[in-house]
């Protein structure tokens, strides 16, 4: 254990579900789960694999425990779950949205060649909410601010945000839902149902995972997970003390059983798990527990290092263990475990390598559906923020916003440039597809790489 860990503490000795599954498991009519401990004697649910790599230690969850409630809860949310359209549908969407990729890379060529860094996007960040159940010590909107913290009167409604994705979809192929939590938001299913109309792919949400046990048992969330390409849990580790004041939750056990609640149900749901990792200084084991957590359940593993507004922690890569845990990601991903990302594009974020950065590849529009132009990150100029519901087409939008700032050259350290010189995970993704426009094999071997994982 790293010497700056706090001390681990006892596992609770929970004879019984947790207080919020409980009332779960008793609300869907499930009948309480002996306690399944080695202990006791009693017998690991068959959904927890034998643990290969990750070894449990005092302080972390109760596996035995959980897994019984998550499988108990899968049971009964699994036959009011609706099915993922399939076949035809499914091939449909994606041939939509790869039509339209195919036609933005052309473009973004052309406008390379020609010097132009306003490039149309590979997909776009919808902060759809800024409240946050949780209080995370580090969390950082890309300015330093923390989502809980922020304003967030304004919010676009239903009827807004579908005409939001309508918009965005003239030109970007793929959503990422985000927060604040996304699935404080009632209407989340409805806007991914919109989404999953509008030929997005891959719909994409990223969540704290700890809503999902009671959100899922309400009807109008029976289609959420079948309407989902890419599910994105964060778990920044397993002791829960530590993530307890980390999180300034009561409850993170509910974030590690939902994920295993999710994982039972990812098969049928057709959707990707995927596990977002904070490597946080004095914490490089608790990240490496949860990358082989990650492993032995055959969940995606995205390593992340902690940001200060716009740049890696120094504290992160100064922690003497984190070139252990870098070289280990690194084999692992070399070795085709399920790391997500490229292994170029993670050998350069996890070593906060210079950044290409073409910032509108992945724009964020805010909750009130102003898009931030050019760059949310942008520490030199202030950006503009553009309603994207004035705008029938991201066309005429990007106009609009290259005449208030020219995104052109806008990356750098001038007083007239970002001067962020950003470390911001998502950058390493238009990083690699920037090195793409000028290298089409460059790019070929890095999508070739991340699909044979
Ligand atoms: C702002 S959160 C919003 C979605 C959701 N509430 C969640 O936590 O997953 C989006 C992602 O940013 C990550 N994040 C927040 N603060 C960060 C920081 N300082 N450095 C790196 N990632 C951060 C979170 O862990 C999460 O995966
Ligand atoms: S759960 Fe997400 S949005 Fe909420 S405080 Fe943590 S990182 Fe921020």
């Amino acid at each position: 254990m790293n010497p700056s860990c706090p001390p681990p503490v006892p596992s609770p000795p929970s004879a019984s579900p947790t207080p919020d599954a409980a009332a779960q498991l008793t609300a869907l009519g499930v009948r309480r789960q002996r306690r399944a401990s080695a202990s006791a004697g009693t017998v690991v649910p068959a959904s927890l694999p034998e643990f290969r790599r990750y070894r449990p230690r005092a302080g972390h969850p109760d596996w035995p425990r959980l897994a019984a409630e998550a499988e108990a809860l899968a049971r009964a949310l699994e036959p009011r779950l609706a099915r993922p359209a399939g076949g035809l549908a499914s091939l449909r969407r994606r041939a939509a949205s790869l039509r339209t990729g195919a036609q933005n890379y052309l473009e973004n060529r052309r406008r390379t060649r020609a010097g132009r860094h306003d490039l149309l996007p590979l997909y776009f960040i919808w902060t759809t909410l800024r409240p946050c159940n949780f209080r995370c010590t580090y969390c950082d909107d890309h300015q330093g601010g923390r989502y809980p913290e922020l304003d967030g009167r304004g919010k676009l409604d239903t009827a807004a945000g579908r005409r939001l994705l309508e918009i965005m979809r003239t030109r970007a192929p793929s959503v990422y839902f985000a927060g604040g939590e996304p699935t404080l938001r009632k209407d989340l299913p409805a806007l991914t149902r919109a989404a999953r109309e509008l030929d997005y792919f891959p719909i994409v949400t990223n969540s704290n995972g700890s809503l999902f046990d009671r959100q899922l048992a309400r009807p109008e969330w029976a289609s959420f997970l079948a309407d989902t390409d890419i599910l994105v849990i964060s778990l920044d580790g397993l002791d829960l003390a530590t993530l307890a004041r980390m999180w300034v939750t009561d409850a993170p056990e509910d974030v590690v059983r939902n994920l295993l609640l999710l994982r039972n149900l990812q098969r049928t749901q057709g959707f990707k798990l995927m596990v977002n990792c904070v490597i946080q200084p004095g914490l490089t084991d608790e990240a490496r527990a949860v990358l082989d957590l990650c492993d032995d359940l055959g969940i995606w593993f995205c390593p992340v290092p902690r940001n200060v507004g716009p740049r890696i922690d120094p504290a992160v890569p100064a922690d003497p263990g984190y070139p252990a845990l870098v070289a280990e990601i690194l084999a692992r991903r070399r070795a085709g475990r399920r790391i997500s990302g490229s292994l170029r594009m993670n050998r350069r974020l996890l070593g906060g390598a210079p950044l290409d950065c073409r910032n509108t590849l992945k724009p964020h529009v805010d909750h009130d559906g102003h898009l931030i132009w050019p760059c949310k990150a942008s520490v030199n100029v202030a950006p503009v923020r553009v309603n994207v519901l004035d705008f029938e087409h991201v066309d005429a939008l990007w106009a609009h916003c290259s005449r208030l700032i020219d995104a052109t050259a806008f990356h750098g350290p001038a007083a007239n440039q970002c001067g962020a010189d950003c470390n911001w995970a998502q950058n390493y993704t238009t990083d690699a597809y920037v090195d793409g426009l000028r290298h089409p094999l460059a790019l070929l071997r890095d999508v070739v790489d991340f699909a044979r994982a």
